[in-house]
């Protein structure tokens, strides 16, 4: 009998030497961002005092991101990428005799990048782009767990800029090492709400214990900008350029699924702004938009925050205090404040635009999992795979198990590839909480 491929790697002269720039390649437009002040589109002029001049450029599709499919990744960027990349696909073999499941399970390892989660796909070129422009000294950004924050403060050393990261102060408090991580990158780092601000201090001042949410971060990392003329926002998962970064992760997959000989019929991905969904599926809903694929698209958020599946489709602030530019997004409105969380990169009011749309138009299915579930699909999956992992890519764990579970009813055995966003080795206390470990 043929031996079981456990591996997809690939040489390391295939990693991706471009980005997919998706939306250039839909049949709609993809909403761009507005001035809260004017409701107009936002001018370039004025947008370029709060990002990276290249990245204002991405989020306006403006020259060849208006109109190429394919960007070119910097040289500097690239030579960081092959630091890491390619990542493994993986089969979950262990999963799959434990649920005597017959069709397939893949997943993506972007837990094993550097920081550990799939955050430098875009922190680096972010970086990048800060400090080679000369009026940028300092990137500011918010982080939930601290996979982001971690992330944006190695990629700010490599690239020689300084961060400054807003941490929900929840996530703060439970999670010291993703801190102390940053700090070993040379990041400052704040718990948020916190008396930095003007705007986090009055929360702060109502409730010392405010968990924060990732809106209130950013809405705090935004006035560190707006009075600082050398410092820019870095986003995570809101804007398109992360969304566009991470394609990283899918050109791979798509090239690793070919050279497997394997068809994907459900690919998995957890949400919390939607960059890494974004990044794993964006080259694969291409094909399916082109006819060349009928995969179905699954993107995963915390029922908690149902903003994909309960929110409403409209132009709201990306931040609590709406200082950001407004976008066109499924959200649950830029006052929601999340409940306490172990899943803190997934505690966002609303969903990126291109997810967003591609949501409204059925071409992605939404779900959305309980964080105990989330858990419940680590547990099994570390049992059986010996992986631990974040918190948040366990929404996708949970869901690839449910899918799993009701293929084998229906007597089908498709073949479903899912992204291991983060490790989880730093989420433990969430683990010893969660199942009453030893503390
Ligand atoms: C490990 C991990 N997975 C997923 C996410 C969700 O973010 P996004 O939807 O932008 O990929 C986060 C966010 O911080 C994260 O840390």
């Amino acid at each position: 009998m043929k031996q079981k491929q456990y591996h997809i790697y690939l040489p390391d002269e295939k990693i991706p030497t471009h980005w997919y720039n998706l939306a250039v390649e839909l049949p709609w437009k993809m909403p761009l961002p507005i001035d809260p002040e004017t409701k107009e589109l936002y001018e370039f002029e004025k947008l370029k005092k709060i990002y990276t001049e290249e990245a204002c450029k991405i989020e306006l599709l403006m020259g060849e991101y208006g109109k190429e499919p394919w960007i070119k990744i910097p040289d500097p960027v690239l030579n960081v990428y092959r630091k890491y990349r390619v990542t493994p696909l993986q089969r979950a073999v262990g999963l799959e005799e434990a649920l005597g499941f017959e069709g397939q399970i893949w997943f993506k390892r972007e837990d094993m990048n550097p920081s550990g989660s799939h955050k430098p796909n875009t922190s680096l070129p972010q970086a990048y782009y800060g400090a080679k422009q000369k009026d940028i000294n300092v990137l500011v950004t918010d982080t939930g767990a601290g996979q982001w924050g971690a992330s944006v403060a190695l990629s700010c050393n490599f690239f020689g800029i300084k961060s400054k990261i807003f941490m929900t102060r929840d996530s703060y408090k439970n999670k010291p090492y993703r801190v102390n991580l940053m700090e070993l990158a040379g990041a400052e780092v704040y718990p948020s709400p916190g008396p930095t601000t003007k705007a986090g201090k009055e929360l702060y001042d109502q409730n010392p214990d405010h968990p924060g949410s990732l809106g209130i971060g950013m809405g705090e990392a935004m006035e560190l900008v707006r009075e600082n003329p050398d410092h820019r926002l870095a986003l995570g998962c809101m804007s398109y350029y992360a969304a566009m970064h991470q394609t990283v992760i899918g050109t791979e997959v798509k090239e690793q699924v070919k050279e497997g000989g394997l068809k994907p019929d459900i690919m998995i991905a957890c949400v919390g702004g939607g960059s890494n969904f974004m990044g794993f599926a964006a080259p694969l809903i291409g094909d399916k938009i082109k006819k060349e694929n009928d995969i179905r698209f699954l993107a995963v958020e915390s029922a908690n925050i149902p903003s994909l599946t309960k929110g409403e489709y409209k132009y709201d602030s990306q931040d609590y205090f709406g200082y950001t530019p407004m976008v066109k997004m499924l959200t649950l409105g830029h006052k929601f404040v999340p409940p306490k969380l172990h899943s803190g990169g997934l505690r966002y009011h609303g969903k990126t635009p291109i997810l967003s749309l591609l949501v409204e138009n059925k071409i992605v299915e939404p779900k959305a999992v309980d964080q105990n579930d989330a858990f419940e699909a680590c547990k099994t999956f570390y049992q059986t795979d010996g992986i631990i992992s974040a918190p948040e890519a366990g929404h996708a764990i949970a869901q690839t198990i449910k899918e799993a579970k009701e293929a084998k009813e229906r007597g089908e055995k498709p073949t479903i590839v899912f992204c291991l966003t983060g490790n989880g080795y730093l989420d433990l206390k969430g683990y010893a909480d969660m199942f009453d470990l030893h503390k």
